[in-house]
C-alpha cells in the first residue's frame, strides 16, 4: 500500500505530528475573550470516523502563527464536526481570534486521557448486570462545577451525558463567571435545563440577573448538593477549584469521587518534548483528566 493509499483514520493514529486540514465552519462569539469554532475534516473518511471521548484534547494550528492546546468541547454522540472553545490570550489565540468562518486549521489529536463515564453508568444500561440482577446498580448522579472558560471540557462530557440520559442519576450543574456576559454556552442553557437542574451564577449584582450572585464555592455551600452515589466533575480558575475542592470535601465528598482536567503548558501533546511532566506524570498522556485523589499523588512543588 502506498502512503497515499493509507486510511487518513489510521493516519491520524499512527503520525501524530501531521496536522490534518479541516475548515473552520462556523464561530460562535461566546463573551469578549473567548470563541468557539466548530471545525470540519477536509478528508472524508476523517470527517465521517474520526472519533474522540469526553475530556480528550487537540493540538490546533493556525498557518504562520504556530499551534496550541484545546479540550475537545464537542461530544462524539453529535459527529460531522470538532468544536472547541478559546479565550484570547496570546499569540497564537490573538491569531484564532483573528480569522473567520472559512479559514484552514490544522488538527492533531485526539490526545490524553478522558473522563471515566463508563463506570458511572448503571449497571441495567451498561449491559453489563452486576451478579444480583435484582438489584441493578443505579447510574451515578453528577455534578458538573464549571467557572469561566473551564466549562469547555466539562460541556463535552455533560451533552455526551445527556445524549445518554438514561444511564445517570440526577445530573445538576453549578456554572458561574464574574459577570452574565462571561458565561459561554448560553444558548446551550434551555436544552440543558430540559434534562438537567442549571444553577447559574455570577460575582456581582447585574440588573435583570435573576439568578444566584456569588462565588461558585460558596454557591455549591448553599445547595449543599449529597454526596451519596455522585460524581462530582470541576474545571475552572485555579482559585475557584482550590474552594470548590475544599467545599466538596466539607460536603461529605471523598477524593475518589471527584475529577477534574489539568492545563500544563504542552508542545508534542504525545509525551516526547517533557513540557507537561509533573514529577512521573505526564499531563498529555496520564491525563488531562484525574481524580482529586491522583491530584493528591503528584509531587507537592505542584
Ligand atoms: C489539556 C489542555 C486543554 C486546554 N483547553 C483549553 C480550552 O479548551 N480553551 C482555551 O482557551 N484554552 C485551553 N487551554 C490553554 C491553551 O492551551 C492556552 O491558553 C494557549 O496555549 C495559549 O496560547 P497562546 O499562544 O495564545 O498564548 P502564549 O502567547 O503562549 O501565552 C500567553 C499567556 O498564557 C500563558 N499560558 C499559555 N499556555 C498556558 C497553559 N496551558 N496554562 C496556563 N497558562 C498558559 C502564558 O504563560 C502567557 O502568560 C488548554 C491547555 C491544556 C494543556
Ligand atoms: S506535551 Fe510533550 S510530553 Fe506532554
Amino acid at each position: 500500500m502506498s502512503s497515499s493509499q493509507i486510511s487518513s483514520v489510521t493516519d491520524i493514529k499512527q503520525n501524530p505530528y501531521k496536522p490534518f486540514l479541516a475548515t473552520v465552519e462556523q464561530i460562535i462569539e461566546e463573551t469578549w475573550d473567548t470563541k468557539t469554532f466548530r471545525a470540519v475534516f477536509h478528508d472524508e473518511e476523517l470527517r465521517e470516523k474520526f472519533t474522540y471521548e469526553p475530556g480528550q484534547f487537540q493540538e490546533v494550528s493556525v498557518f504562520g502563527a504556530g499551534e496550541a492546546t484545546f479540550c475537545l468541547t464537542s461530544t462524539p454522540t453529535r459527529p460531522g464536526g470538532i468544536e472547541f472553545s478559546v479565550k484570547r490570550v496570546g499569540s497564537l489565540t490573538d491569531a484564532l481570534h483573528e480569522i473567520s468562518e472559512g479559514a484552514v486549521v490544522g488538527i492533531r489529536g485526539p490526545f490524553g486521557n478522558w473522563f471515566p463515564y463508563k463506570e458511572w453508568v448503571s449497571s441495567s444500561s451498561s449491559g453489563h448486570p452486576t451478579p444480583n440482577t435484582q438489584h441493578p446498580t443505579p447510574g451515578k448522579d453528577l455534578l458538573f462545577i464549571g467557572g469561566g472558560i473551564g466549562m469547555a471540557p466539562l460541556r463535552s462530557l455533560l451533552n455526551f451525558c445527556l445524549d445518554n440520559r438514561g444511564d445517570y442519576g440526577k445530573i445538576d450543574v453549578i456554572y458561574g463567571a464574574r459577570t452574565s456576559g462571561d458565561l459561554c454556552y448560553k444558548t446551550e442553557f434551555d436544552a440543558w435545563r430540559a434534562n438537567s437542574n442549571l444553577y447559574l451564577t455570577i460575582d456581582k449584582e447585574e440588573q435583570g440577573w435573576e439568578h444566584n450572585v456569588g462565588f461558585v464555592p460558596s454557591y455549591l455551600n448553599d445547595l449543599a448538593p449529597k454526596p451519596a452515589n455522585t460524581i462530582a466533575i470541576t474545571c475552572g480558575p485555579p482559585i475557584m477549584i482550590k474552594f470548590v475542592l475544599q467545599n466538596l470535601a466539607t460536603l461529605g465528598f471523598v477524593d475518589e469521587q471527584i475529577y477534574t482536567t489539568l492545563e500544563m503548558k504542552m508542545k508534542c501533546g504525545v509525551g516526547k518534548c517533557g513540557r507537561c511532566n509533573i514529577g512521573h506524570k505526564f499531563v498529555c498522556l496520564d491525563g488531562p483528566v484525574f481524580s482529586y485523589a491522583e491530584i493528591k499523588g503528584l509531587p507537592p512543588e505542584f
